[in-house]
């Protein structure tokens, strides 16, 4: 199965950004990637939504947007009045995630669940049937153009073995420095969703880019 492709638009030139929601547009990618950022979950601040109207009035694709805040919950109907296909949230930011993940589903979005790169997999255990995905961490989450953890490769595989044993259908999405040669291997080891923002936004051809991501 060829890997769906969610652009992250946290590399995306702002001053510009209608010309790179366009590109996606009419490109192969699978969804939009959306950073959200607090201040206080990770250490940088993205954009609102007040910003993220507009990227949804011009967005084609299905949003998928990644919460990287505390208290994510309080967010639900923001991101529901996007328009949003999918919100992730961290497990590290929900103490109550079950609530939350019904939460999200009660208001017509598919729950994911992210983890960070120091949490294990087998923190899903309990909660891996009532997703739509999990979104696993390759870099620390905060900044886009970061160095991808190794690691997150054996996490991978551990997670579709999880996904096997309990039957649960959920994707596997994967997120920070992912390029032609991460991917590859990602994708080898059970992903099934490439985030990317440096590897697509700062190549000489970013349609040309998703292409080969989206054909590894
Ligand atoms: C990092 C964000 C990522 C980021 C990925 O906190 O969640 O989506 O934009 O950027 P790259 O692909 O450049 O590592
Ligand atoms: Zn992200």
């Amino acid at each position: 199965m060829k890997p769906i492709i969610s652009p992250s638009i946290l590399s995306a030139n702002f001053a510009y950004l209608a010309n790179d929601i366009e590109m996606i547009n009419g490109s192969e990618a699978g969804w939009v990637h959306i950073d959200i950022m607090d201040g206080v979950f990770v250490p940088n601040i993205s954009f609102g939504f007040p910003v993220l109207k507009y990227v949804a009035k011009l967005a084609e694709k299905p949003l998928d947007v990644h919460l990287m805040i505390v208290q994510p919950e309080k967010f639900i109907p923001e991101v529901k009045a996007l328009g949003a296909r999918i919100m992730n949230v961290h497990y590290e930011a929900c103490p109550h995630l079950h609530r939350v993940v019904q939460q999200i589903r009660e208001a017509g979005m598919l729950p994911a669940v992210t983890i960070n790169p120091a949490t294990p997999v087998a923190m899903l255990r309990d909660i891996i049937n009532d997703v739509y995905m999990v979104l696993v961490m390759s870099v620390n989450p905060g900044f886009g153009g970061q160095k991808f953890i190794e690691h997150t490769i054996d996490k991978v595989r551990e997670l579709r073995e999880l996904i096997t044993v309990t039957g649960s259908e959920a994707l596997i999405e994967v997120d920070g420095g992912v390029n032609l040669e991460t991917g590859a291997r990602l994708v080898a080891a059970g992903a099934d969703v490439l985030v990317a923002g440096n590897a697509i936004f700062s190549a000489p051809d970013p349609v040309e880019a998703i292409h080969a991501l989206r054909n590894l």
